[in-house]
C-alpha cells in the first residue's frame, strides 16, 4: 500500500468566445429555441474561429493547469489528450500540446473512448502515477466538435460545442484523490453513434447527405435510453465500490449531452439537483471535455471544499461508460 493516492493537483480549460445561440440556429435550420431547451436543456454553444487548429484549445487549457497545479512543464510525464475530433491522425494531439507548451520531458498518446475518455484517462493516468513510473501526468480532452457536425442537419447541429478542459495528476495525501473506479464498453451498440474516418460504408454513407461522411450520425433515442440507464448503474456501481451511499456524494459531475438524460439518471439515483455539476446550458455537448470544464468551473467558483466527495460518470460513443469516485483535495 501507498502512502499516497492520486488526485487532481491543477485543473484549466478553454471555452472559444465566439457564441452560436439557438436564434442563431434557427436562421440555418427548421428548428426553434424552445424545441432546443425543451429537449436539450441547450440554449449556447461555443465555436472555435475557422482556421484554427482544434488543439490550440488543448494548449490553453494545459497551461492553466499546469501553472494551477504550481509546476512547469518540463516536470510533466505524461501527456494524455481525450478527442474525437483530431486535427491529425499523426501527429496525436498530444504531441501537438506537448511541442507548444514546451513539456520536453514528457512522453504523449491520444485515446479514444468518446465522451467517456475523460475518466479513462483518469484511470489510465492513475496507474502510471501509483506504481511509480510517472509522477504528473497531464490530461487534456479536447474537443472541437464543430468540425465534425453537419450543420444542416437539426438532429445533430443543435447538439454539440467546442471547449477543452484540462487537469494535472499526481500524488496527494491519502485521504484525498481517486477512491474508486469503473470502466466498460458495449461494442455490440456502437453502431447507434458513429463518426467514420478513414473507412466509409455504404450503410454510413446512406444515413448522411453527400460530402458529409464524416460526421456525426447518431440514433438519438437508441442512444438517450441507453445513457439514461448506463449512468445510473455506473453511478451505482462505484458507490457500492466505494462503500457509500448517494447521500454521501457532494457533487455528481456527470457529462453532458442532454439535460434530460441527466434528470432521468439524477431520479433513479434520488439525488437533488443542487448536488448535481451542470454547465450544458452554455456549451452544448462538448464529450470528453464536459467533465473536466465542469470541474474547473466548480472548482474555480469556490463551490469545491476540501473533502469534498465527488463521483463523474459519462458514457458515449463505443459504446462507452465510466464512473469514478474522488476525494477533493491535495
Ligand atoms: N428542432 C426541431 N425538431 C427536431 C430537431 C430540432 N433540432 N431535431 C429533431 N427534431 C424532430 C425530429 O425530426 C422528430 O420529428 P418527427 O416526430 O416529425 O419525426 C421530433 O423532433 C422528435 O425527435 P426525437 O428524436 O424523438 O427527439 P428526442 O426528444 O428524442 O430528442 C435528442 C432528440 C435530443 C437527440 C435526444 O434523443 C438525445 O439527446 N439523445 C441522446 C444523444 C446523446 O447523448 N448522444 C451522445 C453523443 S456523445 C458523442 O460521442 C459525440
Amino acid at each position: 500500500m501507498h502512502n499516497f493516492s492520486v488526485g487532481i493537483i491543477g485543473t484549466g480549460k478553454y471555452i472559444p468566445e465566439k457564441i452560436i445561440t439557438n436564434h442563431d440556429l434557427e436562421k440555418m435550420v427548421d428548428t426553434s429555441d424552445e424545441w432546443i431547451i425543451r429537449r436539450t436543456g441547450i440554449k449556447n454553444r461555443h465555436l472555435l474561429k475557422e482556421g484554427i487548429p482544434s488543439y490550440t484549445m488543448g494548449v490553453e487549457a494545459a497551461k492553466l493547469a499546469i501553472s494551477d497545479a504550481e509546476i512547469s512543464p518540463e516536470d510533466i510525464d505524461l501527456i494524455i489528450t481525450t478527442t474525437e475530433a483530431p486535427d491529425y491522425l499523426s501527429p496525436s494531439m498530444s504531441c501537438l500540446i506537448q511541442k507548444d507548451i514546451n513539456a520536453n520531458n514528457a512522453a504523449a498518446f491520444d485515446l479514444n473512448a468518446a465522451c467517456t475518455g475523460f475518466i479513462y484517462a483518469m484511470i489510465v493516468a492513475q496507474q502510471f502515477i501509483e506504481t511509480g513510473y510517472y509522477r504528473y501526468v497531464l490530461i487534456v480532452s479536447n474537443e472541437g466538435l464543430s468540425r465534425i457536425v453537419d450543420w444542416k442537419n437539426r438532429n445533430t447541429c443543435v447538439l454539440f460545442g467546442d471547449a477543452a478542459g484540462a487537469v494535472v495528476l499526481g500524488r496527494v495525501d491519502k485521504q484525498y484523490g481517486i477512491k474508486e473506479s469503473y470502466l466498460t464498453s458495449i461494442g455490440s451498440m456502437g453502431h447507434n453513434l458513429t463518426i467514420p474516418c478513414c473507412y466509409v460504408s455504404e450503410e454510413e454513407k446512406n444515413k448522411r447527405t453527400e460530402n458529409m461522411e464524416r460526421t456525426i450520425w447518431q440514433d438519438g433515442s437508441e442512444v438517450f435510453t441507453f445513457a439514461v440507464r448506463a449512468m445510473t448503474d455506473a453511478t451505482k456501481i462505484v458507490l457500492e465500490k466505494a462503500g457509500i451511499s448517494i447521500n454521501d456524494v457532494n457533487y455528481l459531475i456527470p457529462h453532458q449531452a442532454n439535460l434530460r438524460i441527466i434528470n432521468g439518471a439524477a431520479r433513479r439515483l434520488e439525488i437533488d439537483d443542487e448536488r448535481i455539476g451542470v454547465i450544458l446550458h452554455d456549451t452544448g455537448n462538448i464529450s470528453s471535455a464536459s467533465i473536466p470544464v465542469a470541474l474547473d468551473i466548480y472548482s474555480k467558483s469556490g463551490k469545491l471544499k476540501k473533502g469534498d466527495t465527488l463521483v463523474f460518470v459519462a458514457f458515449g460513443g463505443g459504446l462507452t461508460c465510466g464512473s469514478l469516485c474522488f476525494a477533493w483535495g491535495k
